[in-house]
């Protein structure tokens, strides 16, 4: 049995004519760099996340630097995000020059504990970057309350959650700004890099769009220091093939999270917590993430049986060596800690089948019982 974590040749067969067309459009068109597959790009995912505005950007760790640059912070200020998490929100906030504070999660979720942020916040509090990690959206509400009583910006991460849905609507329309990554393995995923970032703030929008082209809007005239942060018209034209097909794919994702819900009862594996949805929330598990003792040995043992699995994330973000002289870091993360210690994520991909779910968790049972 080889079953991968995910499997991008499976997805590319399921819509190769279209590809294969939009690749044939771009090539013939001979424009490759910000052309009308970004713009009609933008658009159409700005609209899918209820925003006004999307500006296409070379990746979603500069989707959050370039962010921050517009949003005004930097050296002084103090951004608050997630200790369990990936690197590039804190390591962005870090880049501009100003302080990220790392707070523990909520143990059902993984994400940010708003209670937990609120203690964190201080007089050079400027905003609240919240990750909507695995898939989940943080617990909005919660977070917005808090940022509006205190003038904080609130910047999500939807990184791993395009599509996800909080009291109804998407992801990437609750705060001031929103960062999207379109990493292959996404649930949105170019076949390359790939960023954005949404917002309905115009002048945001503009300063962001300024930054990512050498801070030039008209040739060789540059009001700003920028970069190149460009996305590509290939990239743009996959990613507006993929946005057509990303619901079906996030419902494929949610049956096989109840799939995979069924095949746990049915094998009485009771000792494995599986991931659970929070009220008003619902999840498109980017990652289907199970909490489980003694993983490093599971996580072994399936890969010798042709499982492939992935730790996400071994350590918690304080402890980054490169993190660490830059990041404000009260506390001992009870839960985060423990969340590093416990995570495994299964094999989850829209193409994934019934009888592969199945033989995912017969591996894992036969693993468990060989220690019990
Ligand atoms: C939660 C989260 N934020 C940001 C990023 C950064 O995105 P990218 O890899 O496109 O720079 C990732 C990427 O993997 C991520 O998982």
């Amino acid at each position: 049995m080889e079953i991968p974590l995910i499997d991008l040749r499976a997805q590319y067969r399921s819509i190769k004519p279209e590809i294969d067309e939009a690749f044939q459009r771009v090539v013939a068109g001979g424009q490759f760099i910000l052309g009308p597959e970004v713009e009609a790009l933008e658009r159409e995912v700005a609209a899918y996340c209820g925003t006004r505005h999307g500006v296409g950007v070379a990746s979603g760790t500069d989707a959050l630097e370039l962010a921050l640059r517009a949003c005004g912070i930097g050296s002084g200020d103090e951004v608050i995000t997630s200790a369990f998490s990936f690197v590039a929100a804190a390591e962005a906030v870090a880049t501009v020059g100003a302080t990220p504070v790392l707070v523990d999660i909520d143990a059902r979720t993984f994400t940010m504990d708003p209670a937990q942020a609120a203690a964190a916040v201080t007089p050079k509090t400027k905003a609240i970057i919240p990750v909507h990690l695995f898939g989940h959206p943080c617990d909005m509400d919660a977070i917005l309350d808090l940022a509006h009583r205190q003038h904080h910006l609130v910047i999500e991460d939807c990184a791993q959650a395009l599509g996800a849905r909080y009291g109804g609507r998407r992801v990437g329309g609750l705060g001031r700004a929103a960062i999207l990554s379109f990493y292959p393995s996404k649930n949105l995923g170019a076949y390359g890099d790939g960023g954005m970032v949404v917002t309905n703030d115009e002048g945001l929008s503009e300063r962001i769009r300024l930054l990512r082209g050498h801070g030039s809007r008209a040739r060789y005239h540059h009001e700003l220091l920028g970069r190149n942060s460009r996305l590509d018209e290939l990239q743009a034209a996959v990613l507006r093939v993929k946005l057509r097909h990303l619901d079906d794919w996030n419902a494929a994702r949610r049956r096989h999270a109840q799939a995979y819900a069924e095949a746990f009862a049915r094998h009485g594996l009771t000792q494995v917590s599986l991931p659970q949805e929070g009220a008003s929330c619902e999840h498109v598990y980017h990652l289907y993430t199970v909490r489980l003792m003694d993983r490093d040995r599971v996580q072994r043992a399936l890969d010798a049986e042709g499982v492939a699995t992935q730790a996400a994330y071994p350590s918690i973000l304080p402890d980054q060596p490169a993190l660490a002289p830059h990041v404000k870091a009260d506390g001992s993360f009870p839960q985060a800690r423990q969340a590093a210690e416990e995570v495994l994520s299964l094999p989850m991909y829209p193409e994934l089948t019934a009888p592969q779910i199945d033989d995912v968790v017969r591996g894992l049972a036969s693993v468990i019982q060989r220690r019990d």
